[in-house]
């Protein structure tokens, strides 16, 4: 009978060989002879000697499997055989490794401690805006809303005008943002969405009342960045439509939400202001945390965090316009809702007192490892 060694000389033609089983039980063998090999290795010569006989590049017989067996094989064999070969090449290598390590360990003129603790590899944590994120997403389940995503690149249609900002609306100019470039005869624009509100639409599109999501997720704008504005950031939007929801029950729940968030002594504030989709409309401000809500900076000067305020805008919202409905087929007259769109970023800058929000876009590990 011919030994295995002899058959790395041979093509799978000459052997016999057309299976499977006949490969797997070749390639053992080799495996179980290459390991004993290894346990007889002991001076320097022994083990060069093993290298050239076992993984040379020439007459190795690494080289002989992969020219007759590897190279040779018929076509709908190849992928198994290549396989096989690979965790053989490896498995030798690896023996090979472990020999030249061991030699190297009883070579070695200062002793080695084997009862020392190995390299640890640290696995890494979340990053803040992830935790600040969680943060928000558990205090917003415990009031009963649910967690929903939408697509960062969206249609002009969902990002403006199913929110009831039609195609020349001045409010599209402060929120105008980065096109992608298409090719011609696209059927419609595509954009970075500018906020998370377009999932309100989808949402509703999807889902009758009671409705009750937030929607986390990374906005871009064309802004110019300083310490409270970056051109990519995140935002968290929630919606809630029912048949009796009331502008008390949202100021109710944006207040829980930021009592939860801030702790009981954090001061706020509700602003009047404008936004197409929600009738009416405010801005929520926090006092600065930064000058403690003076204006002043600790140097005298106008506090640049909060430009001398006071406060800091935390987010929009507002009561759903009741024309936005009319693109979801919802009843205006038979449901009501609120909405709101906080930026995270700003968020984990006044809980942790981070004094620029560039820092968690520049993965400075020195920042990171500051939140553990
Ligand atoms: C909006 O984006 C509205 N979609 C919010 C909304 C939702 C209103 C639902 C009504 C109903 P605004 O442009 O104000 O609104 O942005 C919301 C929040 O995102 C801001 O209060 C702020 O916290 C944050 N934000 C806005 N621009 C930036 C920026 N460039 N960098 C970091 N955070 C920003």
């Amino acid at each position: 009978m011919i030994d295995i060694l002899e058959k790395t000389r041979l093509q799978f033609a000459d052997l016999g060989v057309s299976t499977d089983q006949d490969v797997e039980r070749l390639f053992n063998q080799l495996i179980a002879l290459a390991e004993t090999e290894q346990k007889k290795v002991l001076s320097e010569p022994e083990r060069e000697e093993y290298r050239v006989r076992w993984l040379g590049r020439n007459d190795s017989v690494r080289a002989r499997v992969k020219r007759n067996w590897l190279e040779t094989a018929p076509k709908e064999m190849r992928r198994w055989v290549g396989t096989y070969f690979n965790t053989f090449s490896e498995q030798v290598e690896t023996g090979f490794a472990y020999i030249k390590l061991a030699a190297e360990i009883l070579e070695a003129d200062t002793p080695i401690d084997l009862s020392l603790p190995g390299v640890t590899r640290p696995i890494g944590s979340h990053h803040l805006i992830r935790q600040v994120l969680q943060e928000i997403e558990d205090i917003f389940f415990s009031i009963g809303f649910s967690v929903v995503e939408g697509p960062e690149i969206e249609t002009p249609y969902y990002n403006f005008e199913a929110l009831n900002i039609p195609e020349f609306h001045p409010v599209r100019d402060d929120m105008d943002t980065f096109y992608l470039d298409l090719p011609k005869g696209a059927p419609t624009p595509l954009l970075l969405r500018t906020h998370t509100s377009p999932m309100q639409i989808r949402t509703m599109e999807k889902q009758k009342p009671p409705v009750r999501v937030i929607v986390p997720g990374k906005v871009y704008r064309r802004d110019n960045p300083d310490a409270t504005h970056s051109f990519i950031f995140h935002q968290v939007e929630g919606l809630a439509v029912d048949s009796d929801i009331t502008f008390c029950d949202f100021t109710g729940t944006i207040e829980y939400f930021v009592k939860q968030f801030f702790g009981p002594g954090v001061k706020t504030r509700f602003r009047p202001s404008y936004f197409p989709f929600t009738e009416p409309s405010v801005e929520f401000d926090v006092s600065c945390i930064f000058c403690g809500g003076s204006g002043t900076s600790a140097g005298g000067g106008t506090c640049s965090k909060c430009k001398g305020a006071g406060w800091i805008e935390l987010f929009g919202a507002g009561m759903v316009d009741p024309a936005v409905y009319g693109f979801v087929n919802y009843d205006a007259k038979k449901v009501s809702g609120f909405a709101f769109g906080m930026g995270i970023d700003r968020l984990a800058m006044l809980k942790y007192q981070i004094d620029d929000i560039q820092v968690f876009f520049q993965n400075d590990v020195r920042f990171l490892r500051q939140f553990p």
